[in-house]
């Protein structure tokens, strides 16, 4: 890219010197354009387009064609510039957040090269535990200095936020990104938090359900700022399109093994078995094909922890199991 084909639409001078002050540290000169002729030829010619939030309205009004490389600049990242992201498909850069970000966009480098690993956790029949080991890895990814998106996959669960004590926390459920596309800003500053993890959940009493369109969007924007997303896929969602690997959760049944013999697979697929039941966890990988990646604790408490509305802690056995499919996610989501 042609380090000075940067244009800055903006007519906010505090704004325009705080850009200039982040280019200038890479050497770079960024044009300010205000009126609408300036900012077409910027949208057909320029190399990276940032929209200030004072014109965010304004420029999402002229019916611009999509590009790349538009960004929405902020002070903050408020609710107003975030509606503005999935129109303009621009990500948004809030310069209270650090000057880091913007640098290397200004540079040339968007980010999108360090994506995060997505996986799929599903379950081969009901009850076998997926959304608390989907939990539970997000969880151990915390606990070991990465970053974690929890994002239910299932429009018909209860909603995971409850899974995570979250249900009280405001912010951004899926109903609110339904209609995403396109490349969709950084969200996780909208999303609750629980237990340093990120949480995309369900609504409870808004329509749930989301196109595959929004669905790639959206994993794809919280991979783009999260070291893992773990989407709990359930039992009829299979995620395929957005997730790189697939954890399936079975326990040690019968009736789980003959309904996990049933799901269709494409890349990689690990198992996970819950320590329930009578078949041997190697029978269950045996029978299904995959390999056994880890073995989870039946854990009593577990039960009344998710009922008192307090983030999933099985103890320690339970904790090593869920990192043990973090690092094996995150291992064949890399390629080592
Ligand atoms: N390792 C475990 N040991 C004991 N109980 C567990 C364990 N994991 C989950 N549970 C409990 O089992 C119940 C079902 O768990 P969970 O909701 O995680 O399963 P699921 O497979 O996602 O079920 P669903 O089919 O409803 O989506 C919950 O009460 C949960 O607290
Ligand atoms: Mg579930």
């Amino acid at each position: 890219m042609n380090k000075a084909n940067v244009v800055l639409v903006s007519e906010e001078s505090a704004l325009i010197r705080a850009v200039e002050v982040v280019a200038a540290t890479g050497a770079t000169t960024v044009l300010v354009a205000g009126d609408e002729s300036e900012v077409r030829a910027a949208w057909r010619n320029a190399g990276v387009v940032l929209v200030g939030e004072d014109m965010a309205g304004r420029v999402g009004g002229w019916g611009l064609s999509r590009r790349a490389e538009v960004f929405l600049v902020g002070v903050e990242p408020s609710q107003e510039l975030c509606r503005w992201s999935i129109p303009l498909d621009a990500a948004v850069v809030a310069l209270s957040q650090g000057s880091a970000s913007l640098a290397g966009i200004i540079a040339g480098r968007s980010g999108d090269e360090d994506r995060g690993v997505v996986v799929a956790v599903r379950a081969a029949s009901g009850g076998v535990g997926a959304s608390t080991l989907a939990a539970g890895m997000c969880l151990a990814a915390v606990a070991r200095g990465r970053s974690a998106a929890l994002v239910d996959g299932d429009p018909r669960s209860g909603g995971i936020d409850l899974l995570m004590g979250a249900e009280k926390i405001p912010g951004w459920r899926w109903p609110k990104l339904a209609s995403a596309q396109g490349h969709v800003a950084d969200i996780t500053s909208m999303l609750p938090v629980a237990a340093g993890v990120t949480i995309l959940s369900c609504a409870r009493r808004e329509d749930s359900s989301v196109s595959a369109v929004a669905r790639r969007a959206v994993v794809g924007a919280l991979s783009r700022h999260r070291d893992l997303v773990v989407v709990d896929a359930g039992r009829v969602e299979d995620w395929r399109d957005v997730a790189g690997v697939t954890v399936l959760v079975s326990d040690q049944s019968i009736r789980s093994v003959a309904a996990g013999v049933e799901l269709a697979w494409d890349g990689h697929v690990g198992l996970a078995v819950r320590r329930e039941g009578n078949v041997g966890a190697a029978g269950v990988a045996k029978a299904l094909g995959l390999p056994l990646v880890a073995t989870v604790p039946t854990v009593k408490s577990l039960a009344q922890m998710a009922d008192g509305g307090v983030p999933p802690d099985g103890g320690r056995a339970w904790r090593k199991a869920c990192a043990t499919v973090v690092d094996w996610a995150m291992g064949v989501g890399r390629g080592d």
